[in-house]
Order: C-alpha cells, then sequence, then structure tokens
C-alpha cells in the first residue's frame, strides 16, 4: 500500500458505500492508519491509497498515542453544517501544498466503524474539517477544488510541477497507465460494493 499524489485519478474516484466489513477490510484499514502515522497525517482516505472504498482512517490529535483520538469511519454522512471558518490544509496527497480552506466549522458525523456499529458525532474545529476533507476524498474531490481564486493561484505552479512529475513516473512505467488504473478499481469496487 502506497499513498498516492495528484493528478492520480484514483484521487478523482466516486466511492459507493461499503456493504460489508470483514478481516481484509480490517486489514487494509490498519495499514492506512500506520501510513497516515508514517507521514504525520491527521487523516488518509482509501482513495490516497488507490482503493476504490468509502472509508477513512483519522487521529484528531495527529498523534498515534492518542488512541481515543483514532477513528476508522466507514460510509461517513455530513449532516447539520453550520458556522463558517478559514484554516489553513495540506494533504499527504499533494506534498509541500498548504493553503487557506473556507469550511463549516461545526458538522455532525455520522459512519460505522470497523465492528459495525453506527457512530454520530457532533463536530466543532479541526476535527470538524478533518472529517469534511476526508469525506470530499470519497467522493472525489481534494482541497485544491476549494480555494478562493487567489488562493488558487498561489498553488497553481506547485500543482503543474505535481502534474509533470507524475506524468514523468507514468512514462517510465512507474505508475500504471490511467486505464489500467480504472480497470482495477472497478474490479476492486465490485467485490465489495
Ligand atoms: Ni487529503
Amino acid at each position: 500500500m502506497k499513498i498516492v499524489k495528484y493528478p492520480h485519478p484514483c484521487l478523482r474516484h466516486l466511492s459507493k458505500p461499503l456493504v460489508r466489513v470483514d478481516s481484509e477490510l480490517r486489514r487494509l484499514a490498519a495499514e492506512m492508519l500506520e501510513l497516515m502515522y508514517e507521514f504525520d497525517g491527521v487523516g488518509l482516505a482509501a482513495n490516497q491509497v488507490d482503493l476504490p472504498y468509502r472509508l477513512f482512517a483519522v487521529n484528531f490529535e495527529g498523534d498515534q498515542a492518542i488512541k481515543e483520538q483514532e477513528f476508522v469511519f466507514l460510509n461517513p454522512v455530513i449532516t447539520n453544517r453550520s458556522g463558517m471558518d478559514e484554516a489553513e490544509e495540506g494533504c499527504l496527497s499533494f506534498p509541500g501544498i498548504y493553503a487557506p480552506v473556507r469550511r463549516p466549522n461545526k458538522v455532525t458525523l455520522t459512519a460505522f466503524d470497523l465492528s459495525g456499529n453506527e457512530i454520530h458525532l457532533e463536530l466543532e474545529g479541526l476535527p470538524a474539517r478533518a472529517v469534511q476533507h476526508e469525506t470530499d476524498h470519497l467522493d472525489g474531490v481534494v482541497f485544491v477544488d476549494r480555494l478562493s481564486p487567489t488562493n488558487e493561484m498561489a498553488v497553481r505552479e506547485p500543482l503543474e510541477s505535481l502534474a509533470r512529475q507524475f506524468a514523468g513516473e507514468q512514462q517510465r512505467g512507474l505508475i500504471a497507465s490511467n486505464e489500467q488504473i480504472a480497470t482495477r478499481l472497478g474490479e476492486l469496487e465490485k467485490l465489495r460494493t
């Protein structure tokens, strides 16, 4: 398992809800948490590791030692958005790129955990921001899609640089072709959604 970088097509994949939890899914989730901590992330969505599944891992403190802040959410749904706040965001799929993003600062998250229990959380501040950022991923939306025109201009060049790097790696065969990626996602999706 490996974190894919912008503009990998999996980051644009709209994930469908998972229909079951099993040991293989729990293994994938554990691997996602490991990768998230390895790269000092607060959250990691399945499409960031080239999987078409509707789940993400998060630790609201970004600290592996604080287990009560660690969650894996399946089929997350966000409701009751209120307030508005602007804060800087980054993303493990956009190394070195940070920009302010406006989002509601209070939300309700409904999701399932890896034991199949339904969870309701009222979140505010950074946790609210994190679950919105990660749920966006599952819809194929990335944080740079939500920038103001001025902030969008500021990240244009680093984005183009990531795009050139991606194209180069694809050309050298280090990354599968877009067609191969789409075929694989379709096959994986059939297994669990
Ligand atoms: Ni992200």
